[in-house]
């Protein structure tokens, strides 16, 4: 049920909002370092995976494992540390803290998980810096442009060095250039940690930075390799 040597593996997952099925048997899995590009029409359960992996959502039905330990079998307090020590995150928009400063924001992950302030913001400015935006840390985010804004939503979910980055839109805001940039960073980061990748798009050269693609319809998930 769960594939061999997979870091991140859902089975079967359901789950209905109202009458309306978001997942109808959806099943997903994904290794250590691999990138993931999640595609499919508006509409068919491509967020709603994506925060069912994430113990963000629970769904109806279905399993989801994953290093080895069931989700639904932990506390909401274990599932929430799991995600604050193992998960990074990058959505479309608004997912930065409007109140911190850039670098403040970019540290906080590393803040969650018991690292001293000077120290966080060390390694927040290094992943600043990667993301060519380390001239903003003293701004915040209502101070920056959206493209600046989500480079340093980026440099946010990797600066903890998660296991799995989910990714929901990352580049749905940028434009095309910062969009290959982001990517470019995001795919390099996860491979020299060994992160895996879950990356929701409906960008076709933003899925070319993957590794494999899965296509999302009616609430189930296709394999792009297995099908044509
Ligand atoms: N919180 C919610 N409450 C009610 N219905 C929801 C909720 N979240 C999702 N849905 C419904 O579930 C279905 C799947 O939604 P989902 O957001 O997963 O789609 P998506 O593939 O991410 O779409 P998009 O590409 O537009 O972001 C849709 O019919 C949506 O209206
Ligand atoms: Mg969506």
């Amino acid at each position: 049920m769960i594939p061999e040597g997979s870091l991140l593996a859902a089975h079967d997952l359901r789950k209905t909002y109202g009458s309306t099925p978001a997942l109808d048997g959806a099943s997903f899995s994904v290794h250590p370092g691999e990138v993931v590009a999640v595609m499919g029409p508006s509409g068919s359960g491509k967020s709603t995976l994506l925060h069912c992996l994430a113990g963000i959502v629970t769904p109806d039905s279905g399993t989801i494992t994953y290093a080895g330990r069931e989700l639904s079998a932990m506390s909401d307090a274990e599932r929430s540390a799991l995600r604050r020590s193992d998960f990074g995150f990058v959505f479309q928009f608004g997912q930065l803290v409007p109140e911190l400063t850039c670098v403040e924001n970019v540290a906080l992950p590393l803040r969650l998980n018991g690292v001293k302030r000077k120290a966080a913001e060390r390694t927040a400015l290094e992943w600043m810096e990667r993301l060519e935006v380390e001239d903003l840390g003293a701004k915040r985010p209502g101070e920056v442009s959206g493209g600046q804004g989500q480079r340093v939503a980026v440099a946010r979910a990797l600066a903890g060095s998660p296991k799995v980055v989910f990714a929901d839109e990352p580049t749905g805001a940028l434009d095309s250039l910062n969009g290959e940039r982001v990517m470019e960073l995001l795919t390099e980061a996860a491979r020299s940690t060994n992160a895996a990748v879950v990356l929701v798009t409906h960008e076709a050269r933003v899925a070319a930075y993957s590794d494999r693609d899965v296509t999302v319809r009616d609430g189930r998930v296709r394999d792009l390799e297995h099908s044509a």
